[in-house]
């Protein structure tokens, strides 16, 4: 299957916007997991003083998550969807919570240009056409000793966690993708991870990215063998 990219899967998401907080809220540990992972980013003093980028904001569910971890961090968003990111808008935020509509390949033009202190990105990269191309922009905004937390969909590389996968696709999502008229983005969503990295190819990319310190952590439920926490320091 050809995958989304760029202006057809933003487009995706737009559409997609309407019910994704209704879909991830059904999802079991769907928040749990991006806490669990936004808290490995380990910022201290409740992040107080420390700038988080939030790569592919979506809803804000990963921002929600951040600032849950870091209530005092400043956290700015950033997505390639104006539907998923109006959502993100309406919500409230504290002050030092910004959006700015831009795909990562361009964020710069848009503005984001750092140096921040960390990144997040939460089941981003498996939709980008060029993963290494996002690694070294990423590189560019973080500042030197800065973190990375990249919270993914990037099986552990046993039959089995292909298996599972594929049984949760078949079983629950693409059926409800279907039903709300989403059903290409969730055959998307199916094929992008089995054509993703597995997880240690992933922490590989991101040694080759040049970043330090890398280590991959597990998630718990049935997300075991399916998503991963991925850590890493900018040099
Ligand atoms: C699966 S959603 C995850 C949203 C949010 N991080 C969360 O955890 O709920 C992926 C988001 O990444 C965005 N995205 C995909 N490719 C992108 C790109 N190249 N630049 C910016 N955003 C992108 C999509 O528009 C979508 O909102």
């Amino acid at each position: 299957m050809t995958l989304l990219r760029d202006a057809d899967l933003a487009h995706a998401f737009d559409r997609a916007s309407r019910t994704y907080d209704r879909m991830t809220s059904a999802s079991p540990g769907y928040h749990r997991h991006l806490l669990r992972s936004a808290r490995r980013l380990a910022l201290p003093d409740g992040g107080r003083g420390w700038s988080v980028l939030d790569l592919g904001c979506g809803t804000g569910a990963s921002t929600r998550a951040l600032l849950r971890a870091a209530p005092r961090a400043s956290v700015t968003g950033v997505d390639a969807s104006a539907g998923m990111l109006g959502r993100a808008r309406d919500k409230p935020w504290p002050p030092g919570v910004s959006f700015v509509h831009a795909p990562v390949e361009g964020m710069a033009e848009a503005g984001v240009r750092g140096p921040y202190d960390a990144v997040f990105a939460a089941y981003l990269f498996r939709n980008v056409a060029d993963p290494d191309g996002v690694l070294a922009r990423v590189r560019e905004v973080l500042r030197p000793g800065g973190r990375l937390v990249v919270h993914e969909y990037a099986l552990g590389g046993r039959a089995v966690d292909r298996a599972a996968w594929s049984a949760v696709m078949g079983a629950v999502v693409l059926p409800w993708g279907r039903r709300h008229g989403d059903g290409a983005l969730y055959r998307h969503l199916w094929h992008s991870v089995l054509d993703f990295d597995t997880a240690p190819a992933f922490a590989a990319r991101l040694r080759r990215a040049g970043f330090t310190h890398v280590r991959v952590l597990p998630q718990p439920g049935w997300q075991t063998g399916i998503t991963h926490t991925f850590t890493g320091v900018a040099p």
